[in-house]
């Protein structure tokens, strides 16, 4: 019998290569497994047709949006994820969930190995290997792309040779990931990290496919339950159903671009082209909203931990004690992160919060106040002053250095 592998499969060129060269040059069965994460303009029965075209034995889809939403991009916002301060984790959040579903789909079908099309520079190489480990540390992980040293040119050739279904995209310049929580692109003149990014790199932000072409700035109230987005403009919605809402809102303000040079996991620099208006939307949001509720203490430390949240998760070790230990922390912070925030979006490409309120906020107007409805104790704080102070005048009477001592 012929051992099952079973191939995250998204239909480009790489992966299409790598159900026949599985096939053909290791003598697996090859289960092809598509998923759902909210990539845009994809067509789910093309690529299976691709896969048995490419020699797979069988397709499995998956639509996984609500999974991703819930299940990764809600930790994520939580903890107001984002890499070296800049990077919502887009696709280091997609890669664990997609190596749940192999294990998943490898149990099913009694595989005894996973495949992913990464090549050996990137990040996500490890998300899927890393993540493969700790979900079933005995599962064999193949990496075609890795292995078969062909290049781009190579794999055109052989996809040709063995007739397989080439998707001919005016992308194929650029390598992109793209799921709900963004939209990531690499390569071609972007390696360049001096030239400006062309606007033909963008899909939803800037005017281009945009639903609103006013330039005009945009009011939107996003309303959050325990942390969690629950509401747009007073109506009730899912996560998942706000994400894409404000990916279109904000994004066609121009809203939701980065540029950057990234610390790869692998020791490489990177220079990352990124879209993403509504996650930048929604941590900006949701930090604004953690200011007006949570005490300073746990404001202060869940600040100090967030970037080591990121850092796990863009490392591949979203499954780790580590990251689901955080995860309890920043959990336990959301209780009172109840509330609404305006934002405004445009005129061109500036998005920011305009106001927040909340029934749980620890902002109390009259202590904040220098009206008459001043509740705060005067004479307190002299007291209070003078003691936080004491240990400096101390020191500024027998240590301080003054200018004679120099
Ligand atoms: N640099 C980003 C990351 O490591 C994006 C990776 C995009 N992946 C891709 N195959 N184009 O998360």
């Amino acid at each position: 019998m012929r051992n099952k592998v079973v191939l995250a499969y998204s239909g480009g060129l790489d992966t299409s290569v790598a159900v026949h060269w599985l096939k053909e040059t290791k003598g697996y069965d090859v289960i092809a497994l598509s998923l759902d994460v909210g990539q845009a303009d994809t067509d789910f029965d093309a690529i299976s047709e691709r896969a048995i075209k490419a020699g797979a034995v069988d397709v499995v889809v998956v639509d996984a949006k609500e999974e991703m939403a819930n299940d990764y991009v809600r930790p994520s916002l939580a903890a107001n994820a984002l890499y070296e301060g800049k990077y919502p984790l887009v696709s280091a959040l997609s890669r664990p969930l997609i190596v749940s579903h192999l294990i998943k789909v490898a149990k099913q079908f009694s595989a005894s190995a996973i495949a992913h099309g990464c090549t050996g520079k990137g990040n996500d190489q490890v998300r899927f290997e890393v993540g493969a480990i700790a979900l079933d540390p005995d599962i064999d992980v193949i990496a075609p792309v890795r292995e078969w040293n062909m290049t781009r040119e190579d794999s055109i050739v052989y996809a040709k040779e063995n007739n397989l279904l080439i998707q001919a995209s005016k992308d194929r310049i650029y390598s992109i990931d793209e799921n709900l929580w963004g939209r990531a692109i690499e390569c071609g003149i972007l390696e360049d990290p001096w030239i400006k990014p062309p606007e033909d790199v963008f899909s939803y932000t800037g005017l281009l496919g945009a639903e609103d072409k006013s330039q005009e700035a945009r009011e939107v109230i996003i309303g959050f339950e325990h942390g969690v987005p629950s509401s747009l403009d007073g109506t009730k919605m899912s996560l998942l159903a706000i994400i894409n809402r404000l990916n279109i809102i904000a994004g066609s303000c121009g809203f939701g671009r980065i540029d950057m040079v990234e610390s790869r996991r692998v020791g490489i620099k990177s220079r990352e082209v990124y879209e993403c208006p509504a996650a930048l939307a929604l941590i900006a949001a949701h930090q604004d909203l953690e200011s007006f509720t949570l005490e300073r203490d746990v404001l202060h430390e869940k600040l100090r931990l967030e970037p080591r949240f990121a850092e796990l998760v863009y490392d591949g070790l979203w499954f780790s004690p580590l990251r689901e230990a955080l995860n309890a922390f920043m959990s336990a912070t959301q209780e009172y992160v109840t509330g609404e925030v305006k934002m405004q979006f445009g005129p061109g490409p500036a998005g920011k919060v305009i106001g927040r309120r909340s029934d749980k906020a620890l902002y109390d107007y009259n202590l904040a106040t220098y009206d008459e409805a001043d509740s705060f104790n005067h004479e307190d704080a002299e007291g209070f002053v003078r003691v936080f102070g004491l240990g400096i005048a101390t020191w500024a009477r027998r240590q301080r250095k003054t200018d004679n001592d120099k």
